[in-house]
């Protein structure tokens, strides 16, 4: 069986939430099973939203990779890449910014909801960031990308930018397809989508205190006024989660269809909910916690996986380069870049 060459990440804007695992690492994590997988941290690509806070940015990253390696991403078996620390990334998506026109990138959704909210005029970053992307991923000629349902406009632009280089260069990068999981949309604690920014997030490593505490507050029917009252399953984020985190389907059904009768109240669906997430939660916590204890350890992690990645990157970066007529063996000094080249069919 051939195995597919994965490539896909997260940008290190803060810790991880239930969203980001049922939205992103489970699937991430079954594929590290049988395919090449590649995680990035996008760490360039928070600059385009918040380049004012650089602490912040480098906090979060170990924040993120600790996440990641609790909830199961195992470095032995994959590859960690920091985005920022192999340059072949920003090369790749300056050339490929020349293949798109800006009117194109001025559709893309979630460039015209971050423009609507900023108020400002938008910085090029921002309105490369698509294209940025599409390099993390074409660095790689990765075939398959695991990642949440908003990500679908960016995989069409990789695809649309992959295919335009084939056409005018010749063939060099397969056309990335996305890959979705079995929960594209969690909502939050409030019922708007889960977003670390909206306040409204369940942290991987909430205690379990905080975890039973934000679900008592959580958002349920507002039309229901007593207990005793007829209540509405469809569309409450409390059932949602039950049908997404409890593994015990006759209590879901029985629960649902008492609240529908109006013979359980909110609170006790929401115990029972407390209950199963911290069931769900507590491993990875534990994980967390010494995974947390030495953080040089884990920044030596995403190291050693960021230098085996980048033979891979400069190779490609190479080709492109002589394929759109660049200095692409120039000698640059760099003894990574020596490496590659006599490194040979890495990628
Ligand atoms: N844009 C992605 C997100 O916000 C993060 C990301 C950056 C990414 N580069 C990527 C995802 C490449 C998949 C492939 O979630």
């Amino acid at each position: 069986m051939n195995s597919e060459r994965i490539l896909t990440g997260h940008r290190p804007t803060g810790p991880r939430h239930l969203g980001h695992l049922v939205g992103t690492l489970e699937t991430w994590i079954a594929l590290q099973e049988r395919d090449e997988c590649f995680f990035l941290i996008a760490d360039l690509h928070v600059l385009t939203t918040d380049f004012a806070h650089p602490q912040r940015i480098q906090a979060n990253v170990l924040e993120v990779v600790a996440d990641w390696l609790a909830a199961g991403i195992d470095p032995q078996r994959s590859t960690l890449i920091l985005q920022s620390a192999v340059p072949e990334h920003a090369q790749l998506g300056l050339a490929l910014s020349m293949l798109v026109s800006t009117a194109r990138l001025q559709r893309v959704p979630t460039f015209k909801d971050q423009v609507r909210e900023l108020g400002l005029q938008p910085s090029l970053g921002l309105m490369a960031y698509p294209v940025l992307q599409a390099a993390d991923i074409l660095l790689y000629k990765a075939t398959r990308v695991p990642v949440g349902e908003d990500q679908l406009p960016h995989l069409e632009l990789a695809r649309e930018i992959a295919r335009r280089f084939n056409a005018l260069y010749g063939g060099t990068f397969p056309e990335p397809q996305a890959l979705l999981s079995r929960v594209p949309r969690l909502p939050g604690l409030d019922n708007r989508v889960m977003h670390t920014s909206y306040g409204n997030a369940l942290l991987l490593k909430d205690t379990p205190e905080e975890t039973t505490r934000k679900v008592m507050g959580m958002y349920t029917d507002p039309t229901r006024l007593h207990p005793d009252d007829p209540g509405h399953v469809e569309g409450n984020p409390l059932f949602a989660y039950h049908e997404v985190f409890n593994p015990d389907r006759s209590e879901v059904e029985d629960l649902e269809r008492r609240y529908r009768a109006g013979t359980v109240g909110d609170v006790e669906v929401k115990r029972r909910l407390a209950r199963v997430l911290n069931e769900v939660l507590g491993p990875m916590r534990e994980r967390r916690r010494e995974l947390m204890q030495r953080p040089e350890r884990l920044h030596e992690m995403l190291m050693e996986g960021t230098r085996a990645a980048r033979p891979c990157a400069a190779q490609t970066l190479a080709e492109v380069y002589e394929r759109m007529g660049l200095a692409a063996r120039a000698v640059t000094g760099d003894p990574l870049r020596a490496l590659s080249y006599a490194g040979g069919a890495f990628c």
